[in-house]
């Protein structure tokens, strides 16, 4: 089966990313997002990013000009997905959301078409149930910032073929990624160690062990992480992060995973990282301020 048409659902920082992958290798995208508003701001990030790659002469004029020429963004979920090929959703971690986002795609989207949701934990049998082509449906998980990162973590739900798994790694590769498979289970590989690694900086912080300024420099020197814990958690989102740690503790029915009631409580204030300007940095200013808890 050749993949031509892609529709990715949700303009954020994952959306927006795929998006930009998915143009830049060829394939026709539609974007989708429920306000006008998120698909112009995700438009206005895929341009600045592929500007910058211009500067930096990895692409040519022709290159961005083709490639933003590929993508069209799209309010309306029906039209983004009638002639897709593949459908990669990137909606926000939210269990009821992704089930009716899903029921409504398989609705609309052609019979071939797989699916494909950028979930980082939720599971991909309990999404595929609720259409009618679980053996099409799959796991196709990115890592941010999307452009950069190497990887996808393909995963397998119950029903999920083969034949699905290969297509979803042609389009892996084809998009410059290395991809690894793995079996279904919360977090799949990637998030099972990172989201409590990044808690267990959140318990320290909020037990007074350091400033957030001198873990992020402990765990960057002392692990040779590219960023500490908790700029890397401002780049996730702490939305994100209180999303899977509860989905956690829910799947697993371990109190390990719980979420620091700090984090709790930046989520309910609204601070939920890069894409609200306040975390466990203030990005208000030229450059990022640490915030003292
Ligand atoms: N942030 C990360 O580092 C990261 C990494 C890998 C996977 N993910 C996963 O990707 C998904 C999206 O995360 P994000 O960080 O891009 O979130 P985000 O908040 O930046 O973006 C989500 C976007 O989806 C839009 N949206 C909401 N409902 C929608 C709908 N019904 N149809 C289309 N768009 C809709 C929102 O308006 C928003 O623009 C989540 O499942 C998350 O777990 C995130």
């Amino acid at each position: 089966m050749e993949i031509k048409k892609i529709a990715v659902l949700g303009a954020g920082q994952m959306g927006n990313g795929i998006a930009h992958v998915c143009a830049q290798a060829g394939y026709e995208v539609s974007m989708r997002d429920i306000d006008q508003k998120f698909v112009d701001k995700g438009m206005a990030t895929i341009k600045k990013n592929l500007e910058r790659g211009l500067k930096k002469e990895r692409i040519t004029q022709e290159e961005l000009d083709t490639t933003l020429g590929r993508i069209t963004g799209v309010l309306d979920l029906k039209e983004a997905v009638k002639d897709a090929d593949l459908v990669i959703e990137a909606i926000p971690e939210i269990v009821n959301l992704k089930l009716d986002t899903w029921r409504e795609v398989d609705e609309s989207a052609p019979e071939h078409a797989i699916l494909a949701s950028n979930t980082s934990s939720i599971s991909i049998t309990q999404m595929a149930a609720v259409t009618k082509r679980p053996e099409k449906f799959i796991g196709m998980h990115f890592f941010n910032p999307v452009p950069v990162m190497g990887l996808v973590e393909i995963i397998k739900g119950q029903a999920t073929t083969d034949d699905t798994v290969k297509v979803i790694k042609e389009v892996s590769h084809k998009v410059g990624k290395k991809t690894v498979l793995v079996n279904e289970a919360p977090g799949f590989a990637v998030n099972r160690l990172l989201v409590p690694a990044i808690n267990e900086a959140i318990f320290a912080i909020q037990e007074g062990v350091a400033t957030v300024e001198d873990m992020d420099l402990a765990i960057k020197l002392g692990l040779n992480w590219p960023m500490g814990p908790l700029t890397l958690a401002d780049f996730v989102g702490l939305d994100t992060l209180l999303y899977i740690s509860d989905y956690f503790v829910d799947e697993f029915k371990d109190g390990k995973y719980r979420a620091p009631a700090l984090l709790r409580k930046m989520v309910r204030a609204g601070w939920v990282g890069r894409k609200s300007g306040m975390g466990f940095y203030d990005y208000s200013g030229e450059t990022p301020e640490p915030n003292r808890f």
